[in-house]
Parts: structure tokens; sequence; C-alpha cells
């Protein structure tokens, strides 16, 4: 299958290039870059010297859609919006990393983004979680890809929710991530000396993110699911680690929620759900397609923690687990990277 990428030279369209050069299904036929077109993609990213000849292009539509069947749009949120529609209207396969296609209404959209200029497609676009949603995604022509920070809150929340077994109305979660999570263009809050020897809050309870995570839990739970979000970036490339606290609607037993987690994921080769009190780690998924879900439990205090690595579980990796779904190809097809520790 030619697949194209659009916005190749961002962390994700890089983490796109390096899962999909494995793949046995895909020939990569065209990237895009505005900044460094003409160049060749391993003199942009020598780490893939000798491993890619493809140079990069400037976005032509017309020349994506002759030479590409299914493409990934990996550039920021008010870019994808205008390009995805063009290439859905040529019959494309598409899935979209930003956040444009995330919400069902646009009025959402706007409140926290900007006005919207293609609200239709909206409706379309199947929400790409692939273990809440697999059955949606397989016949989707259009799959927005989850935000980072929301696939790692979503994961442990969503089984919990289903099971109507804890409060709506106390969903505490603080989450951390590394840099690699804020793209790679130049920034004065990415640079080293404003983010190395410390550890700093953000957004709190301003986070684009948060809106996208209450629409997703509260279609879960049924009714509306609001939470208390506080992101935090920490000194290093890649991950995300959310510390969820929750109540318990009744006291319950370590067993009843791990059971719960086993009928929800014990056949999920991505998610895994480690024993109470054992708690998972960035450095333990860095590098993989992995969600690790561990949780901790005193009286009707449950507290969950999720680990991913933003770049694979949190963009990539779960783009091109969607890409397998759409195509009918087996779903773990390129993406069973051991985690890369220490
Ligand atoms: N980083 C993460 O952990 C993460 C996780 C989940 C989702 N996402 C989302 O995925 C998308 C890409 O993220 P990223 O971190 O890879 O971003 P990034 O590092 O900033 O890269 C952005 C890419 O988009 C291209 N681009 C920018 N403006 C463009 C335009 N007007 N037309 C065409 N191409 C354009 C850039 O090309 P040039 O070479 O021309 O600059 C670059 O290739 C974003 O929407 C982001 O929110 C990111």
């Amino acid at each position: 299958m030619k697949v194209a990428i659009i916005g190749a030279t961002g962390y994700t369209g890089l983490e796109l290039v390096r899962i999909l050069l494995n793949h046995p299904e895909v020939h990569i036929t065209a990237l895009t870059s505005e900044r460094f077109s003409g160049q060749d993609y391993s003199s942009v990213f020598p780490s893939l010297r000798g491993i890619i000849r493809t140079s990069l292009e400037t976005l032509n539509i017309d020349k994506i859609i002759r030479k590409a069947d299914f493409i990934f749009t990996a550039v920021p949120h008010k870019e994808a919006m205008d390009i995805v529609p063009q290439l859905i209207e040529k019959d494309k396969k598409v899935v979209d990393l930003s956040a444009d296609f995330r919400f069902k209404q646009p009025s959402t959209y706007e409140k926290w983004y900007h006005a919207h200029s293609s609200p239709e497609l909206l409706s379309q676009a199947v929400y790409g979680l692939p273990e809440i949603n697999r059955k949606k995604i397989r016949y989707a022509a259009l799959v927005s890809n989850p935000g980072c920070y929301p696939t790692s809150v979503i994961m442990p929340l969503v089984p919990l929710l289903k099971e109507d077994i804890i409060s709506t109305r106390a969903i505490i979660v603080d989450s951390k991530s590394g840099v690699s999570g804020a793209g790679r263009s130049l920034k004065t809050q990415s640079l080293f000396s404003e983010v190395s020897e410390g550890l700093k809050p953000y957004n709190i309870m301003n986070h684009r993110h948060q809106p996208e995570i209450e629409e997703q839990l509260s279609s879960a739970a049924g009714i509306s699911v609001s939470i208390t979000f506080a992101p935090h970036l920490v000194p290093m490339n890649r991950g995300i680690i959310s510390t969820i606290y929750v109540r318990l609607k009744h006291s319950t037993s370590a067993q009843t929620i791990q059971n719960i987690f086993n009928k929800y994921y014990k056949k999920e080769q991505f998610v895994r759900i480690l024993p109470e009190g054992t708690l998972p780690s960035t450095g333990f998924v860095r590098g993989s397609n992995y969600c690790d879900i561990g949780f901790c439990l005193q009286g009707k205090k449950l507290i969950l923690v999720s680990a991913i690595d933003n770049l694979v579980k949190g963009a990539s990796g779960q783009a091109v687990q969607n890409m397998n779904i759409m195509q009918g190809f087996k779903e773990a097809t390129a993406l069973e990277h051991i985690p890369l520790y220490p």
C-alpha cells in the first residue's frame, strides 16, 4: 500500500517513518515538509542514514492524491482541517494526528481551539482508540487519532466508568509529559535551559486535552463527566505518566478491580494490567506501543497510574494500529517493539 505522511519532519512524522519502514504491507511514497522541501529525509534525520532514500517535498494535494492510497496527516491543529477534507473527497483513507477532528460538536472544538472550517466532517470522523472503538475504526475513512494525555487517561478510566463503580464527580488527573509532546518546532518553553533540572505544571484546568478527555469519558459513562486536570512538563524526551485519583461508589476488593480490567483488556496486546501495588513507569514502555496500567486501593480511595510513550501509543504507534485495523492488516503489524530499557 502506498502511504504518504504530511508533516513528516515533526516528532510524530519521524516516528511514523520509523514504524512504517518495518511494515511489510507499506511503501512510503511521499513525505512532506515546507521548511526542508527538496532535502533528503535522512539529511534532516541522520538516525535514518542508509535506511531511507526518499526526499522531502512541499505539500501539493493533487500530487499526494496521485502518489498515495493512505495518508497520515501529522501537522499542527488548524492546518489539518484544511488538508483532510480534500483527501477524503478523493476517497483516500486518512488518519489525522491533530486535534481537528476529535470532537463531535463543532462548538466544543471552537471553544477550546478556534473556528472550524470543515465541521461537517466531525460526525464522520471516528475517535481512534482501538481498544475502545475497534469496530467503528474498521470501516472509517477518517480516523482522528487521540491526543497523548487523553490516551493515558481514557484507557484506565473507561472500564471503571462502564462498570459504574466510581464517582463521576471526583476524578483528579495529574499527568506528566516529556518535552517531545510539544513537537519539534522552536519554542522558548521547550528550550533545554527552561526544561532541564526542574518539573513544572502548566495550563492547569485550562489544557486543550481536558475537553477531549471529558467527551470520551462522558460517552463511556453515559452521563456528563468533568475532571480536574493538572498537566506537568518533565525533563525527559519521551513518555507520559498519568496518576488518577478516583472515589469508588462502594468499598471493593483489589480482585474486583483486577477482574474489571481483565474483562476489558485481557486480550489486548498493547495493554498491560499490573497487579495491585505494582506501578508503571515511562521507562518500561519507552519506544513501544504499550499502555501499562497499575492501581492502589485503600477503602473507597483508588489511585490509577498509567504510562505510555507519547510518540508511540500516544501518537504514531496508535496511528499505525488504526491504519492496520482500517486496512484489515494484522493489528500489531510493525508495532511489536520491545520497550527500550534502560
Ligand atoms: N508530539 C506528540 O507527542 C503528539 C502526540 C499526539 C498528537 N500530536 C499531534 O500531532 C501533530 C503533529 O505533532 P508533532 O509533535 O509531530 O509536531 P511538530 O514536531 O511541530 O511537526 C509539525 C509538522 O507539520 C508540518 N507543518 C507545520 N505547518 C504546516 C503547514 N501549514 N502545512 C504543511 N505542513 C506543516 C511541519 O513541517 P515543516 O518541516 O515545514 O516545519 C512538521 O513536519 C500535532 O497536531 C500534535 O498536536 C503530537
